[in-house]
């Protein structure tokens, strides 16, 4: 049986949290697609985790793997095993030989790419884009390339001057130390090597196949949110990969009905918050330099409200620690990732955050060029042009949370659950789990679908 969890926002949901609490009862977890973008924290007891790659389970013990529809940077693979190991850790980690390889080239890509466009997309610089964009090509590197030198020599030796003319020709930058095809070759031989001596890569579709038809229970993590999926996102302010229900299928090598008689549980953050660039009718004053078009002018209350969620909820990027845009709840959003995915169940988080304010709100619908439509739009500039209906909510108080944790779902302040429960008919989509805070133990387990 697989439980996959998918973010239904923008990313940032918090999944790794719930990852880590559904992942106890899980064997295997295993991450479908993305790279070392992801950035995850999880919060067992005192200890902090902060992860980009390695799926969450790892800090439990759990067999990780990262799947063939993932992007991977060998470099950071082994610090992140290395940073674990030094705390004490014993992670166990498998790497699909069909994920793809991320090379120095493909960051740099990135990055003069970034530099060239009119509107940036915001990316995290990783090189995840450029890599899949090779991946499609079919000239990109498999992990199994790196245990075959001569496959990896004549790999390198096709791409690379590719690479080089991009680099000095298109942008009229000049080549480094990350396109000599002699540096590379080694670097990513060694790889190669210790990938081979910890016995790391794994043939992942059959790999997970056959620990299921063994009893095992398979958690699959989607990195990213569906609207920052490639086709259903807001394109082109999206990653490179599908982290909805379908890529659960394509990135791990496991069929559809075996995904889809598991189940899907979309994880949402009790309001909404955006990285980087483009739409995002809910939002709540701005960011400089990321909400398009802003300047600084939405007025005290809503900028002192916007500051309030965003240190309340700690909306900083994990991997890179730029402020995130925040806004309210966004149904049509929602909607449109149930959809998408097909959820069976969803977790609210951040509850707690919001806590204190007098007023809440969630977006219900959006107004489209005079038409009330209930879900997001295809393009990316119609969204942009949709103007949100607003329902208003008493705000619920500080509280103990700790305790209402403890005590479960009736402890939740009455107007808070009454938010919730509005969620859940919108999206008639069964509740399973209330987050708040951030721990593993502040989260109301209502359905746990690991078990
Ligand atoms: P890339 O994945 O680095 O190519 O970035 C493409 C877009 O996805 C940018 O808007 C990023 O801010 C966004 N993005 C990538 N990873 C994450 C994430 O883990 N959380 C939120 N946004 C992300």
């Amino acid at each position: 049986m697989t439980v996959t969890i998918i973010g239904s926002q923008l990313g940032d949901e918090g999944k790794g949290g719930t990852v880590d609490l559904y992942g106890e009862g899980a064997d295997v977890v295993v991450r479908y697609q993305g790279g070392d973008n992801a950035g995850h924290t999880v919060v067992v007891g005192e200890e902090t985790y902060e992860l980009s790659l390695l799926p969450s389970g790892v800090v439990r013990g759990k067999t990780c793997v990262i799947g063939n529809g993932c992007v991977v940077n060998p470099e950071t693979l082994f610090d992140e095993l290395d940073a674990l190991r030094e705390r004490g850790l014993d992670p166990d980690v498998r790497v699909a030989e069909r994920a793809h390889v991320i090379f120095p080239y493909h960051r740099r890509l990135d990055g003069i790419e970034e530099e060239d466009k009119d509107e940036e997309v915001g990316t995290t610089g990783r090189g995840i884009g450029p890599t899949y964009e090779d991946k499609a090509g079919r000239r990109g590197v498999r992990i199994g390339d790196l245990l075959d030198p001569e496959v990896l020599r004549t790999r390198l030796e096709y791409v690379v001057p590719q690479k080089c003319a991009v680099v000095e020709d298109v942008f009229g930058k000049e080549a480094g130390e990350e396109l000599d095809v002699d540096d590379l070759y080694e670097t990513y031989r060694t790889y190669g090597e210790r990938l081979a001596e910890e016995e790391m890569t794994v043939n992942c579709g059959s790999y997970l196949q056959s620990r299921i038809d063994d009893g095992d229970e398979v958690l699959c993590e989607g990195a990213q949110g569906t609207l920052i999926d490639i086709d259903h996102g807001n394109y082109p302010f999206v990653t490179s990969s599908n982290p909805t229900a379908g890529g659960a299928c394509t990135g791990t090598g496991l069929g559809p009905t075996e995904i889809g008689q598991g189940e899907i549980v979309g994880i949402v953050k009790g309001y909404a918050t955006r990285v980087g660039s483009g739409p995002m009718p809910s939002e709540l004053a701005g960011v400089e330099g990321d909400t398009p078009g802003y300047d600084g002018d939405a007025g005290e209350d809503e900028e002192n409200l916007a500051t309030y969620i965003r240190d309340e909820g700690g909306e900083y990027g994990t991997v890179t620690g730029r402020p995130r845009r925040v806004g309210w709840l966004d149904l049509p959003v929602l909607r449109h990732a149930t959809r998408a995915n097909g959820f069976t169940g969803i977790v609210v988080g951040h509850v707690d955050v919001l806590a204190g304010l007098d007023e809440v709100k969630i977006g219900v619908s959006y107004d489209l060029d005079g038409e009330t439509i209930d879900a997001v739009p295809p393009t990316t500039e119609q969204w942009g042009r949709c103007e949100v209906d607003y329902r208003s909510f008493e705000g619920w108080p500080e509280v103990d949370w700790d305790a209402v944790a403890s005590e479960g779902y009736e402890a939740i302040p009455e107007n808070a659950r009454e938010y919730l429960e509005f969620v859940e008919s919108e999206l008639e989509t069964p509740l399973y789990a209330v987050g708040v805070g951030p721990g593993r133990e502040e989260t109301i387990v209502l359905e746990n679908p690991v078990e």
